[in-house]
């Protein structure tokens, strides 16, 4: 897929690998400089040489998304360096492992609703606060169809997509009137290092596989998620805003 983003700068979370650096090499290859942010930081180098090999500009900007303060001073050096943010992907995301709700616990759900909910709620407050004194913007965000539909083992994680996805809806409703469109991309199963992760052990490993068999047009690739991502991106879905678009294979339908 082929769009312009020809002087725009977008702003990946969880850049340095899986989904989020498929994103942020899309972004480059068609035109966008990019902030790169995560916590590995020689990942994150790896992937600011490879787009800076495609002559556009790459920032890399260490924070965890769950820290307000350490994401406020990346997005302000970030701008400094860059001029601007015209497209935020609220990609970083993670999990602990699949296991019945009532085998996790407290301390769990604190670091999965901190990265996935708290993340994408500091990163948004952040960035839209800047784009809506420019007027321009688009946000996407990276749910799941766990948030859509539940997910067997992964109780809070599923519901820290759901939020996610209301969160979409809301903010199309109020910034609107700052010229700044957003909308969510979810994911079903894609090969990545965090799906890897939670195939390790046996029980994670038997439900993924079960959903994967489910998936009409089997496991996603990362490249998969951000031809979606780039879409609404790019201009081509400037009418286009509160909706919610499963890049999932065909795991589920919703109406
Ligand atoms: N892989 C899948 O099957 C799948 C399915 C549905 C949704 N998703 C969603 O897609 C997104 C990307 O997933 P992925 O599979 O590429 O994951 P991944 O673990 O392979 O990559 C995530 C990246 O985010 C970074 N990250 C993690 N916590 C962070 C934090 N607190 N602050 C900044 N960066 C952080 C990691 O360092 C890593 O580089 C996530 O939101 C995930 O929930 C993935």
């Amino acid at each position: 897929m082929q769009v312009d983003l020809t002087a725009k700068v977008a702003m990946v979370t969880g850049a340095a690998q899986g989904i989020g650096r498929a994103i942020a090499l899309a972004l480059a290859y068609n035109g966008a400089d990019i902030i790169i942010n995560d916590l590995d930081r020689s990942a994150s180098q790896a992937l600011q040489q490879e787009i800076e090999k495609l002559r556009r500009r790459a920032f890399v900007a260490l924070a965890d998304v769950s820290d307000y303060t350490a994401i406020q001073q990346a997005v302000s050096e970030a701008t400094a360096q860059l001029g601007k943010i015209d497209i935020l992907v609220n990609n970083a995301g993670w999990d602990k492992g699949i296991a019945p709700f009532l085998r996790t616990n407290h301390s769990d759900w604190q670091r999965v609703i901190a990265i996935n909910l708290v993340g994408v709620l500091n990163c948004t407050h952040l960035v839209a606060t800047h784009m809506s004194q420019r007027k321009s913007g688009k946000i996407i965000n990276i749910s799941s169809d766990a948030g859509r539909g539940g997910s067997f083992g992964e109780a809070v994680y599923s519901g820290c997509k759901a939020a996610v996805i209301t969160l979409t809806k809301t903010w199309a409703r109020e910034f609107a009137r700052d010229n700044i469109r957003v909308n969510c991309v979810c994911p079903g199963l894609v090969d990545t290092p965090l799906l890897a992760k939670l195939k390790q052990e046996e029980f994670g490993k038997k439900v993924l596989e079960r959903i994967e068999q489910l998936m009409l047009l089997g496991l996603g690739k990362p490249e998969d998620i951000a031809n979606a991502a780039l879409f609404f991106a790019s201009e081509e879905s400037n009418h286009i805003t509160g909706q919610v678009l499963s890049a999932s294979g065909g795991l589920t339908f919703y109406g």
